[in-house]
């Protein structure tokens, strides 16, 4: 019978492949069908505020008030600034990933994006032998190649898939202005800021006892700001022309809420489990999404996709085997 936190966990990780996949086909929809132009940048510094705003909600809820609340604040962020200043080295990552993300999108469609995305996974493996001294079996790093052969595929995929596009007076999934390689560049970046930041991050909310929403709160002092900055110097003359909320409408605003709450699920699931069984959520969302995308866009999928992506998961099942296996030998995975 699965027990109470066994449940709470499934329930966890089955809402964030949901909102996963809802996510990444509304930013295709938005960014190509809908013809929607929105300026990137600001809509991951809307993310950003939202995600302070909603943690200032449930701040205000446990403690009891907004009095409490302010004062718990103070207590964590203006008088402990050398433990605010820790959360500002996943915030800057998070910051570069969401822009990442945005700009690898732009560059691919989205079940490619998404597949490409675990090489969370390999890097978050790297970084647990380089950062936090762990040992991986053989099987492990077999996994890893697995994977890499699996995204060579996809990638292959979608290289074929533009050139014969070029002959073809069928609609493509990708459009002309695309460029696969800036795409790939964007999502390797994003993919290692997410795996420094996620150890990093879920290193720090189980190390000392202090609340995930002062920690979520301590990063957001950061990422709200960050974002901000990052959103101007990019993309000042577009919003000195067109404003910020340019293009926005309903849509957008749906992408905005989802993002914020699937990060907010995000940090309870690094809490409640660790990163690689959010890497699993993430893998089941690529499926959904895929399959969205079949039907709504028409998307083609190919034996190289349908391959690579079972390369993908078969890798992602490999590597994680062996971590369960090790429990009693090496640091919980909750310390990965
Ligand atoms: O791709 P990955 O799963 O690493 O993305 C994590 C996302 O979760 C980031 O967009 C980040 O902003 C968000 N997050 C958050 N709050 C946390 C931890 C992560 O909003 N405490």
């Amino acid at each position: 019978m699965v027990d109470m936190a066994m449940q709470k966990k499934l329930t966890l990780l089955a809402a964030l492949a949901l909102i996963g996949s809802v996510y990444a086909v509304l930013v295709r929809y938005t960014k190509s069908t809908a013809k929607l132009n929105y300026i990137s940048s600001t809509v991951v510094a809307m993310q950003e505020l939202l995600k302070m705003f909603m943690t200032s909600m449930v701040l205000c809820h446990e403690s009891g008030g907004l009095g409490p609340a302010m004062q718990l604040l103070h207590h964590h962020i203006i008088r402990s600034p050398l433990d605010t200043a820790k959360l500002a080295v996943p915030s800057f990552l998070y910051a570069l990933q969401n822009n990442m993300f945005f700009l690898s999108l732009s560059n691919m469609d989205a079940p490619t994006q998404q597949v490409l995305l675990e090489l969370k996974i390999p890097f978050t493996a790297l970084l647990c032998v380089f950062l936090l001294g762990r040992k991986l079996s053989v099987q492990q790093w077999l996994s890893i190649f697995l994977m890499f052969a699996g995204t060579g595929l996809i990638e292959y995929y979608s290289a074929a898939d533009t050139k014969s596009a070029v002959n073809s007076d069928q609609p493509v999934p990708i459009a002309s202005n695309e460029n696969f390689m800036v795409g790939l560049f964007a999502v390797v970046v994003g993919s290692l800021c997410s795996a420094i930041a996620g150890v990093y991050f879920e290193k720090i909310i189980k190390t000392n006892d202090t609340s995930l929403w002062i920690r979520n709160f301590q990063l957001y002092v950061w990422s709200v700001p960050i974002s901000f900055i990052a959103s101007f110097i990019n993309d000042w003359r577009k919003i000195k022309e067109n404003g910020f909320f340019s293009g926005y409408n309903h849509l957008i605003w749906c992408l905005i809420f989802l993002s914020a709450f699937s990060g907010l699920i995000i940090s309870i699931v690094l809490l409640y489990s660790n990163n690689i069984t959010k890497c699993f959520a993430t893998s089941l969302s690529i499926i959904l999404s895929t399959i969205a995308s079949f039907y709504l866009f028409n998307y083609h999928i190919g034996w190289y996709f349908i391959c690579g992506t079972s390369l993908v998961c078969c890798s992602i099942f490999f590597y994680t085997v062996p971590l369960k296996c090790q429990s009693t030998k090496e640091p919980p995975a909750e310390h990965l």
